[in-house]
């Protein structure tokens, strides 16, 4: 999503407009209803109509609305201000509302007033991920599907939510990142199902029926933003079959089938040289077709306009209108449809049908909504309302989430938790020591309230606060050293708190160094050299760091990164550092060094590396050159160990006579040929919590499959989280399904089981497994 040149709330709208609306907004705050179409009460006659009458199947409500429109009516409902129709009972909507995690005030569909000044605010997405606890996210959709409910039901947000963003976080540079799951297609898969399974909540008596209307974001294999001079609108990814099989697409592809989500948004860049907006293959194709989406498909905003207009695909605004529309585009962010779909229409370059089918899918939603059956507060979800926003379950929630995502990525000789008997005095020093904003990142909304670090670790113990620079941006002027290292020097510990915030990292904002900005290093070394107690270095940010420097220093005892943890995210650093909880977060991202970054272009998307070339590859699949921290990387106050207690030596795979396999040596078999369907095993192993404190632990199941088809050095088949208390074990079984888990997809992007040996990992366990025909 974007605000881009003349969308309404960027940041060039005049302050002084900005101002006489919040004036004029404030006047007569009293809770607004919420907009809705087929109010019978108010006027009876709307009881006639087909489309308002909730006993009819809905599609047959929504062809009853669809024939009583006329062309320029239609057209109304292509874009995200979508048109009233008064004669109909039918208000204007706006479609673009924002929650990625929590409600956001992003989009132009929801605002905060006295009515409900804030939302709770979740941890940015990346750290959410960390915790690999796939209830947790969940759990989180649905709190935020109460709030952004409640604020409908006093007219303050919508009922479409443009989340989440399910790229791949491929590149550790791209400003998006903090926004996504992180670079594994399991977790990021797992991650779009929970949460959309959440906000939607199709769970309940009628699966049709939506709480609110999720969206799996940007379709697809986007994730440059601006890097060296190239830009996302502009972007040409050039992706292989192999690529997109088996890294780009699976998010999008478990978000429509396993999260049943009502929509999915195409992205600004092109893809092989067409934009994916306009890319037949990709949406009418493969999310309408194969994945039989049962929702509808968004542009991002302006990206209709994007491709007439800066990537000059098509040579006239309409050729651009007719394209998308005929792709398979439903709704256009941004008002480009509306401007050139009727003169598309009479000049022959679309049939209104074509319109037609897309408003359907439009409605449809809509419908499931309950937008077509009146009164709100009659309906299911219609008697929340602003008591049951940041209430103090929801926030205690917010705070949950960000302890389960923290990931201690060093502690030298138990030097974490700090105890707060022996600890009095602790110097608390760095430019996100006492941040506000910073710990909400992008997409977000106005919080409930803030628990800033400094607050967080200020309520167990006395401190010392020098932010030791003016901001992140930390330049050599505006440095407090003395300050800093005076305070460190006195007190019984040390917290520094750096990293990054939305001026080093966001949208439209990509890094070119993977090194802490400014001279964030000088602060840390010089602190640490001189300070009285343990040095504990906090790194808040989304994207990773070469923090190599103080990996290998011992004066820095323990490093923690908390992403960006959300509106509790200093109590949660506190709990941790004090041993009130005990960390369970995994890395979901490599962490690369900067000799990554200064030698693999961005917009380089391939995934495997290239001997010829010295191309080293991304993520922990492909890439085998150093890390500083690599992805699962994470650990906890106690001890884990993993016996493997059941497993199968071998699997045979059923072939069909007369099987080319059956005559020839094969490295692989088809998947669909193949007789794998329904064939699953399990894995047993012992999990024990060996050490004196209780705590969370993630399970990894990864995989080396046979070197064939360029395979992955490893990936991911399954993870589970699991409580064990102190001294106590527990029995985890990983169940692996053959045809999904054991195959690999092949240069073609067909998906084949790989025959030989398939190496299983948990932990340093290793166990081998045949797979023969
Ligand atoms: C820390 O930040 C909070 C919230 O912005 C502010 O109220 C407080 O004064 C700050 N504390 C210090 C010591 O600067
Ligand atoms: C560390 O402190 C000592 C004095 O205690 C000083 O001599 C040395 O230069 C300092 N080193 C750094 C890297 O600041
Ligand atoms: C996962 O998250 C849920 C919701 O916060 C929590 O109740 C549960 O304990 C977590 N699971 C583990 C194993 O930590």
């Amino acid at each position: 999503m974007g605000c881009i040149r003349n969308r309404r709330n960027c940041s060039v709208f005049p302050l002084f407009l900005r101002l006489l609306f919040i004036f004029l907004g404030s006047r007569g705050i009293s809770a607004q209803s919420p907009v809705f179409a087929c109010d019978v009460a108010k006027n009876p006659d709307l009881g006639n109509f087909g489309f308002c009458d909730s006993s009819m199947e809905i599609g047959d409500r929504v062809a009853d609305l669809v024939k009583r429109l006329t062309l320029q009516e239609k057209i109304g409902f292509l874009v995200d201000k979508a048109g009233a129709v008064g004669r109909l009972g039918i208000p204007s909507y706006e479609w673009w509302s924002e929650a990625l995690h929590g409600v956001s005030n992003v989009g132009p569909g929801t605002r905060f007033t006295s009515v409900v000044p804030g939302a709770t605010s979740f941890p940015q997405v990346i750290l959410t991920a960390a915790s690999f606890n796939t209830s947790l996210f969940e759990a989180i959709g649905k709190v935020v599907s109460t709030e952004a409910r409640a604020m409908y039901n006093v007219g303050l947000a919508g009922l479409t939510y443009w989340s989440p963003n399910v790229n791949i976080f491929r590149d550790p540079r791209w400003g998006r990142g903090q926004e996504t799951p992180g670079e594994d297609p399991l977790l990021s898969s797992k991650y779009a199902t929970g949460y959309v399974r959440g906000l939607q909540q199709t769970d309940g008596g009628d699966a049709n029926r939506l709480k609110v209307a999720a969206c799996c974001k940007h379709y697809t294999a986007y994730d440059v933003d601006a890097w060296k001079g190239v830009d996302r609108y502009h972007f040409n990814a050039k992706v292989t079959k192999q690529d997109m099989d088996d890294t780009f697409q699976p998010p999008f592809k478990s978000c429509v089938i396993d999260g049943n989500v009502a929509s999915v948004m195409c992205s600004y860049n092109q893809v092989n040289g067409i934009p994916t907006c306009a890319d037949p293959d990709l949406l009418a194709g493969t999310i309408r077709g194969e994945w039989k989406l049962n929702g509808y498909i968004v542009s991002d905003c302006d990206s209709v306009q994007v491709l007439y207009n800066d990537q000059h695909y098509t040579k006239t605004p309409e050729e651009a209108a007719a394209k998308s529309i005929l792709a398979g585009l439903d709704l256009n962010c941004g008002s480009f449809l509306s401007q050139h779909t009727e003169a598309a229409v009479k000049g022959g370059n679309l049939i209104e049908s074509a319109i037609d089918k897309a408003i359907t899918n439009n409605f449809a939603v809509l419908m499931r909504l309950g937008f077509f059956e009146g009164d709100p507060s009659k309906q299911p979800y219609g008697k929340l309302g602003p008591k049951d926003v940041c209430t103090e379950q929801n926030q205690e929630l917010a705070r949950e989430a960000a302890r389960q995502g923290i990931v201690l990525l060093k502690n030298t000789d138990g030097s974490l938790p700090l105890s707060t008997t022996a600890i009095k005095t602790v110097a608390v020093i760095g430019p996100n020591a006492n941040v506000t904003k910073t710990m909400i990142g992008n997409y977000e909304g106005i919080p409930c309230k803030y628990t800033t670090p400094l607050q967080g670790l200020a309520a167990s113990v006395s401190t010392l606060y020098q932010p030791g620079c003016l901001n992140v941006g930390c330049a050599g002027s505006s440095l407090q050293l003395d300050d800093a290292k005076k305070s460190a020097s006195m007190a019984d510990a040390t917290v520094l708190i750096v990293g990054a915030d939305q001026s080093v990292e966001a949208e439209s904002r990509d890094r070119i160094d993977l090194h802490l900005p400014g001279q964030q290093e000088l602060l840390i070394t010089e602190v640490a050299n001189v300070s009285k107690g343990p040095v504990i270095l906090v790194i808040m940010s989304g994207g990773p760091m070469d923090i190599s420097f103080a990996k290998a220093d011992d004066r820095i005892r323990s490093i923690l990164w908390v992403g960006y943890p959300g509106e509790a995210g200093g109590a949660a650093i506190a709990d941790v550092i004090f041993g009130r909880f005990n960390p369970s977060g995994r890395l979901p991202v490599t962490w690369y060094p900067q000799s990554f970054a200064d030698k693999v272009p961005m917009t380089n998307m391939n995934m495997r590396p290239d001997p010829a070339t010295g191309y080293p590859g991304r993520t922990y699949r492909f890439y085998t050159g150093d890390t500083i921290y690599t992805f699962g990387d994470g650990l906890s106050y106690t001890q884990f160990n993993h016996h493997l207690v059941q497993a199968p030596k071998r699997v045979s795979i059923p072939l069909e006579e007369g099987h080319v396999c059956h005559s020839q040596s094969c490295k692989s078999v088809e998947v669909f040929q193949s007789s794998c369907e329904n064939l699953a095993f399990e894995i047993h192993l012992r999990v024990r919590n060996a050490g004196k404190m209780d705590g969370s632990h993630t399970i990894f199941l990864f995989s080396t499959p046979p070197s064939v088809h360029n395979s992955p050095q490893k990936h991911l088949l399954g993870f589970e989280k699991v409580f064990l208390g102190s001294q106590t074990e527990q029995l985890v079984k990983l169940q692996v399904d053959v045809c999904k888990d054991l195959s690999v997809v092949d240069e073609l992007g067909s998906r084949k089981v790989a025959l030989g040996f398939h190496v299983l990992h948990v932990g340093s366990l290793k166990h081998s497994l045949s797979v023969r025909i």
